[in-house]
């Protein structure tokens, strides 16, 4: 038995999980080339400080490293987004992702190269804005997940925008990390599963050793929800978007005084940013989501989708039918 949905199809995929597009080099072109060549769909998180000779090189890299479908994700209400796409759709990709603002602007240009969009959303009014915009594919990112999130959870989020933009198909994310995770999403009627933080703590993600341990020893209640390393880095995002990072030195020094910190950062900025390695994980954002409690380990990509895949399929295949009684 396997797991199967129509986005199976639609990406030319044979397990419905995709990495999140994870920006800044978390997800390179080796994550998205392990997870697609394990059967999911993987995105490469596109933007990033090195722009599109950054993204090109990545998409060529991937290519190298699988002959499967892979897509790309960009952040989408900031200037680059547009370029970052249309050099994701040069190079022959055919699956482009958008994340954080209204995506009409991205979606007949994409269509007109052939390629899907996919667009994810915080809030049922954005997945009808992004549904009026043509877009293929809506995720369904609820507040449990790591990094730029909204206020609603996984759990009522994903049937609700299933129901709205029905009969385009949710992929839902935020908050899952294991086989029953994926159960769960999938009995809530989305058609694949989104997943970051799980996939953060991978060989294959490209974030240093020390943030993959943070996120290893981290449990859902060690994150905050919170604007102070936006603040600090200058970083814009539109209204009711905040960060999911687990709580550090720095978080903990300047929540609840954002306003002084806005100041600080004036004079601060470029030495924050210029911090080296060693003081990453106190005073950088560790960008990880409540479904820390669930990840124990480094593992492989490769691993990671097996297993979930493996225990998607036991969960589904012995607890409903546990779970009924009666003719
Ligand atoms: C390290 C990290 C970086 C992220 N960067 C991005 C990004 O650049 N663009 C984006 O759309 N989402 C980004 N996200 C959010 C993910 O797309 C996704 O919604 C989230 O990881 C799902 O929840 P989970 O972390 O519980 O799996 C990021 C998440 C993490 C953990």
């Amino acid at each position: 038995m396997q797991l199967h949905t129509r986005l199976c199809d639609q990406f030319e995929i044979e397990h419905p999980i995709l990495n999140a597009p994870m920006g800044g080099g978390d997800a390179p072109a080796e994550l998205a080339a392990a997870v697609s060549e394990a059967g999911g769909l993987g995105l490469i998180g596109g933007t990033t400080g090195g722009g599109a000779p950054w993204l090109v090189e990545q998409i060529r890299r991937t290519r190298q490293l699988t002959d499967r479908p892979f897509g790309v994700g960009v952040i989408s209400h900031l200037p680059s987004a547009g370029e970052l796409m249309a050099v994701a759709l040069d190079e022959g990709v055919r699956i482009i992702a958008h994340s954080f603002a209204d995506p009409t602007p991205f979606v007949d240009t994409a269509h007109a190269a052939g390629a899907l969009v996919i667009c994810q959303v915080r809030t049922v009014t954005d997945a009808r804005r992004a549904a009026r915009a043509g877009v293929d594919v809506v995720t369904a990112q609820g507040t449990e997940a790591g990094g730029h999130t909204g206020l609603v959870s996984t759990f009522p989020l994903v049937p609700a925008v299933v129901d709205a933009v029905a009969p385009i198909p949710t992929i839902a994310a935020g908050g899952i990390a294991d086989g029953r995770g994926i159960a769960a999403a999938l009995m809530l009627g989305a058609e694949a599963v989104w997943i970051g933080t799980r996939f953060i703590a991978t060989t294959e993600s490209g974030v240093s050793d020390g943030y993959r341990a943070h996120v290893v020893a981290a449990t859902a209640d060690d994150t905050v929800l919170t604007d102070v390393f936006d603040i600090v880095t200058g970083m814009p995002w539109p209204d009711g978007v905040s960060g999911r990072a687990v709580a550090n030195p720095f978080a903990a020094r300047w929540r609840g005084r954002e306003d002084e910190l806005r100041e600080w950062a004036k004079d601060h900025r470029d030495e924050y940013l210029a911090l080296g390695p060693e003081r990453e994980v106190d005073e950088r954002a560790i960008w990880a989501g409540e479904a820390a409690s669930l990840v124990t380990g480094v593992e492989s990509a490769a691993e990671v989708v097996h297993r979930l895949v493996t225990e998607a399929t036991q969960v589904l295949g012995g607890r409903p039918g546990d779970l009924l009684r009666g003719p």
